[in-house]
């Protein structure tokens, strides 16, 4: 029986699970709890006291509902300097055809590594994309084939090591060991996505409070990471000044009225809203306001995409939309017109526990988190997976940089 604990760090709120895997590898929820975050600021800490203490909370509540002690955590993070890359190298293996073993590939991972290196940044995943032997490429899993010449291309996320620094320091000061940290667009496709899902290539969006991350998915890896300084919070800063009311009463209009496509207002004339200062805004007006918000975030993605030489027609497995702001009425429909893909809202996968709240798209992070370093412990001991699955190599990505770290 494995138990961890994940907190999904997130600018609205932090959320902190305790999972437990039985012997049949089921991941059930022991204790859950929700907390806003203080002292994170789309994805800057901007007073690290603050930020401790809402972790500490969180999991101290957790602790109090399992009677469970927690000692270390598996976290989530997003930062809008946060930087991806796709890496090349080759290393020569003989110079006539020999068996390739796992020093080969290890020592072609170390090339991989030192070119990756940066003064400011730090190293969070790297991930296996694909190997070329000689001159095949394609190859999932080069160890056992013979060859000559042996190259890699590997996704590379990296954070300010400034931010990660800090971001350890606020997890230390609330007494508690960090045992692992994931970028939350990756960490959300553990829970919502299998590797069929993006073989055809597939573009993950998490609209959240003030972040919106995104992974595109190409030929079955992550290809492109990125992270797009608006969320949620701006659409309801707009409704607010909009009405002219105050950010509390925009975020229930928002969530009970808001539409982000204004045809699907089109049959309600007769309902208007009242704010506390301005009056008789007809839904259609209030989804205008949100329209162009989020037309304005998706804008942002497809410029990041194609910024980086990425074309979005090769993405033939659609969008797929988590995070709160993926509650959004019409965002689906939206985000299908915008993109001209079939677009659809993934919930967290094969977890049990204490409500249904759990199948909620704000939960994914964090169950994603438990998902993705299942057999963390076991994964540090166990030789390289022969298996070339995304999923296996992202999980030997994860020992190999945990390893090198600890
Ligand atoms: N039913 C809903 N309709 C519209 N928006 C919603 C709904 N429910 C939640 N949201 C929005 O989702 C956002 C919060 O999403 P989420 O919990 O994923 O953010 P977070 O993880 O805390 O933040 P971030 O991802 O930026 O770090 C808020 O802006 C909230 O208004
Ligand atoms: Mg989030």
């Amino acid at each position: 029986m494995e138990r961890l604990c994940a907190l999904d760090v997130g600018n609205g709120e932090t959320l902190c699970l305790l999972g437990e895997y039985d012997e049949r590898g089921e991941l059930y929820i022991l204790a859950q709890s929700k907390r806003k975050t203080q002292g994170l600021n789309r994805g800057v800490i901007s007073d690290i006291e603050r930020l401790s203490s809402t972790l500490r909370e969180c999991v101290l509540e957790v602790e109090r509902m399992s009677g469970i002690k927690v000692d270390g955590v598996f976290v989530s993070l997003s930062n809008p300097k946060l930087k991806s890359e796709n890496l090349k190298e080759s290393v020569l293996i003989s110079t006539t055809p020999k068996v390739i073993d796992e020093g080969d590939l290890n020592r072609l991972l170390e090339k991989i590594n030192l070119r990756a290196r940066d003064d400011e940044y730090e190293i969070i995943h790297k991930i296996p994309k694909s190997y070329t032997l000689d001159n095949q490429e394609g190859v999932k899993n080069p160890v056992g084939l013979m060859g000559t010449k042996l190259s890699a291309e590997v996704h590379i996320v990296k954070v300010p090591k400034v931010h990660l620094l800090n971001f350890k320091r606020a997890i230390n000061n609330a007494g508690l060991e960090v045992l692992g940290v994931a970028f939350s667009g990756i960490a959300n496709f553990y829970s919502l996505l299998k590797y069929e899902d993006v073989e055809d290539g597939l573009l993950l969006i998490d609209l959240g409070h003030s972040l919106t991350n995104f992974v595109l998915f190409l030929e079955g890896s992550p290809t492109l990471c990125g992270v797009v300084q608006l969320g949620g919070i701006d659409i309801t800063k707009d409704v607010a000044h909009y009405l002219g009311t105050d950010l509390e009463e925009a975020e229930k209009i928002k969530k009970n009225y808001g539409s982000a496509l204004v045809e699907l207002t089109k049959n309600s004339e007769g309902t208007t809203l009242s704010g506390k200062r301005r009056k008789n805004v007809s839904l259609e007006e209030l989804s205008n306001v949100i329209q162009v918000r989020v037309e304005e975030i998706l804008e942002e993605i497809a410029k990041g995409i194609q910024e980086k030489g990425y074309d979005l027609d090769q993405v033939k497995g659609g969008v797929a939309l988590t995070g709160g702001g993926s509650k959004l009425r019409g965002i689906r429909e939206l985000c299908e017109r915008f993109f001209n893909l079939p677009t659809f809202l993934p919930l967290p996968r094969e977890v049990y526990g204490l409500s249904e709240e759990l199948k909620n798209p704000e939960f994914s992070t964090a169950i994603g988190l438990l998902k993705m370093f299942k057999n963390f412990k076991n994964v540090r001991k166990e030789k390289p997976s022969k298996n070339g699955s995304f999923l296996k190599k992202l999980l030997n990505s994860i020992k190999r940089m945990w390893e090198e770290e600890l």
